[in-house]
C-alpha cells in the first residue's frame, strides 16, 4: 500500500473529538512547592475557567499523534521530487553527529573556553562553504535561504551607502527568480526592476544592460535558474552591473547542481546564499530551524554579522564583535548550530569526491527525467538542464482537458508526493520537478510509469482525474475556501 492511501486503514477518531470527562493520560504527584505571595501572578493574568483540553488516557494520546506522523508524507517515506525545494535524503549520520552531548547540550552563553571544539567547527564549516563557492568570508548566521538573502542585500546597501553616499534604490530581478527575490528587496527598501528571460530561458546581457542606470544597486540572479538551466552569460552579466556601480547577488539556492564543478565567487558575483537544508543535506522541517549562510567577496566582508568566530592571538577560538562597519546580528547568537554540525558533518563525510559526485547525480537524475517524461509531457526548454526539469500540461490539456492542478493531484493517487506547480511563474502552467541526487534509477522509473499512467488516465478518462486525489485520507479540498476562510486551529464545541 503506497503511503498516501495508508490514513485509509485508521478507524480511530480524532482525541480532540472523543474526551471523557475524568479520563486523563498521567499522574503527577502531589507539589511540595509552597505557592509563595511573591510570585504569584497578577490576577489579571490568571485564566478564570479551566482550559477545554481533551481529556483522554495515554494510550489514546499516543495512538493520535503517531497516526498523524504516519499520514505525513515525508523524504524518509517516499520520492518529494518537489521542484527548487531540493527535498533531498537527509544522511542519519548527519543526526547522530548533531546529538552528540558536547553538541546538542551546549549553551550559547557557554564562555568561549568551553566551547573552542564547537566554534572551531563553526568556522571550519565557513572556511569549506567559501571554498566551496569561491568567496573570502562567511556568515552562519542567517536561518534560512530568505534571511540569507536579506542579510546579502543588506551587506550590499551598507556597501553602497559607505562607498558611494547612496544605497541607491532598484534591484533587477529576472522573472524566474523565487518569490523571496523580490520580498527581500522591499524589505530592504527597494524597487525591482523585471527582466523578462528570453525564450531560451535564460538572462541576455543586452537586457541588462538596457535597464542598468545610477539607480540599480544590484541585480539578483539565481543560478542555475529555476527553469534548471545554467545562467551561462553570468559573466558578462556581472560586468555590465559593475560597470554602471552595481553589484552582483547569486541566489545559490540550487548550487547542488554545482558543487564541485563552478564557483559562483569565479563568475563575478559578490555575495550569495546557500540553503543548508537543500544543498547540504539539513533537514526542512516545518519552515524551520533552517540555515542560509551568506558567502561575500573582500569589498562585503567588513559589514557581515556580528559575532565573527576568529582565532586570538593565542591561538584560541573566540568571538569577535569588534567591528565597526557590521550590519549588526541578523540572529540570536550564532544562527541556527545543530544545521551548521549536520552540514559540517555532510561535508567531511562526502569529502572532494563525493561532492562532485552530487553534483554529477542531480544532473544525471533530472535529465533522464527530461528526456523519457518528455515522451508525453511537454518540456519548456527541451535540452541539457542542471538539478530540475520543467514541463507543462500543454499535451494534456489540449487532448483530455486536464491541467496542471489534475495531474498533481492524480500524483498523490499514485502514491508519490507531487511536484511544485505553478512555479517559475513565467511558464503557464508548470510543473517543476527535482528529482536530486539521491533518488535511484527504480525510483525514478517508478515515478515515470506513474506520470504516463495520468497521462493514460487522463486521455481515457478526464472527469476521473479531475476527482483526484480519491486515495488519501483528505481529497481534493476546496482551495478558494480554504484561502478565505482558513482554520488554522481546532476550537472546541460550543457547549
Ligand atoms: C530559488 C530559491 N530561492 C530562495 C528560496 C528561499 O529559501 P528558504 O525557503 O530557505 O527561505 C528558495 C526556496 O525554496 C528557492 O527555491
Amino acid at each position: 500500500m503506497s503511503i498516501a492511501t495508508r490514513g485509509l486503514q485508521f478507524r480511530e477518531p480524532l482525541i480532540f473529538e472523543v474526551s471523557s470527562p475524568g479520563r486523563t493520560g498521567h499522574s503527577l504527584p502531589a507539589s511540595c512547592v509552597e505557592a509563595s505571595g511573591d510570585v504569584a501572578l497578577p490576577a489579571g493574568l490568571l485564566r478564570q475557567d479551566a482550559p477545554a483540553w481533551p481529556e483522554v488516557s495515554e494510550l489514546e494520546a499516543v495512538r493520535h499523534f503517531v497516526r498523524l506522523s504516519q499520514q505525513n508524507y515525508g523524504i524518509d517515506v517516499g520520492f518529494f521530487p518537489l521542484g527548487s525545494c531540493t527535498m533531498k535524503y537527509n544522511p542519519k549520520v548527519n543526526e547522530d553527529v548533531a546529538r552528540l552531548p558536547g553538541f546538542a547540550d551546549l549553551h550559547p552563553l557557554a564562555p568561549t573556553s568551553w566551547t573552542q571544539g564547537a566554534l572551531e567547527l563553526y568556522a571550519t564549516l565557513e572556511r569549506y562553504l567559501a571554498e566551496i563557492t569561491g568567496f573570502s568570508a562567511v556568515s552562519l548566521q542567517p536561518a534560512a535561504g530568505a534571511h540569507g538573502e536579506f542579510t546579502g542585500l543588506r551587506l550590499i546597501r551598507e556597501h553602497l551607502i559607505t562607498t558611494q553616499g547612496t544605497p541607491r534604490a532598484k534591484v533587477l530581478v529576472p522573472d524566474t527568480a523565487h518569490g523571496t527575490n523580490p520580498a527581500t528587496c522591499k524589505m530592504n527598501g527597494y524597487a525591482t526592476v523585471p527582466i523578462a528571460s528570453a525564450d531560451n530561458g535564460l538572462v541576455r546581457p543586452e537586457d541588462v544592460a538596457a535597464v542598468m542606470s545610477d539607480d540599480v544597486a544590484a541585480i539578483m540572479i539565481t543560478n542555475p535558474n529555476t527553469l534548471g538551466l545554467f545562467e551561462s552569460q553570468i559573466k558578462e552579466i556581472a560586468d555590465i552591473v559593475h560597470a554602471g556601480g552595481g553589484m552582483v547577488y547569486c541566489d545559490g539556492a540550487n548550487m547542488n547542481a554545482l558543487l564541485g564543478r563552478g564557483r559562483p565567487g569565479d563568475m563575478g558575483v559578490d555575495v550569495m546564499h546557500l540553503n543548508l537544508h537543500k544543498t547540504f543535506s539539513t533537514p526542512h522541517g516545518g519552515g524551520g530551524p533552517g540555515s542560509g549562510p551568506v558567502c561575500v567577496n573582500d569589498a562585503l566582508e567588513p559589514y557581515l554579522p556580528v559575532p565573527r568566530v576568529v582565532r586570538g592571538a593565542d591561538g584560541a577560538w573566540t568571538v569577535d564583535f569588534d567591528r565597526p562597519a557590521t550590519i549588526g546580528r541578523v540572529k540570536a547568537f550564532f544562527g541556527n548550530f545543530g544545521m551548521h554540525v549536520r552540514a559540517y558533518t555532510y561535508i567531511r563525510e562526502l569529502g572532494r569526491e563525493g561532492l562532485l559526485d552530487v553534483s554529477g547525480m542531480a544532473v544525471l537524475n533530472a535529465n533522464y527525467l527530461r528526456v523519457k517524461l518528455g515522451k508525453t509531457y511537454n518540456v519548456v526548454q527541451d535540452r541539457v538542464c542542471m538539478h530540475e526539469v520543467v514541463l507543462n500540461d500543454k499535451h494534456q490539456r489540449r487532448d483530455a482537458g486536464v491541467d496542471t492542478r489534475d495531474i498533481a493531484k492524480a500524483i498523490i493517487d499514485q502514491g508519490f508526493h507531487p511536484p511544485t506547480t505553478f512555479f517559475p511563474i513565467c511558464v503557464h502552467n508548470a510543473i517543476m520537478i527535482e528529482p536530486t541526487e539521491t533518488e535511484s534509477k527504480d525510483t525514478l522509473d517508478a515515478f515515470i510509469e506513474a506520470m504516463e499512467t495520468i497521462d493514460r488516465d487522463a486521455r481515457a478518462n478526464p472527469d476521473g482525474l479531475r476527482q483526484a486525489p480519491l486515495k488519501p485520507i483528505v481529497g481534493r479540498l476546496d482551495e478558494t475556501r480554504a484561502v478565505r476562510q482558513p482554520v488554522l486551529r481546532w476550537s472546541p464545541k460550543a457547549g
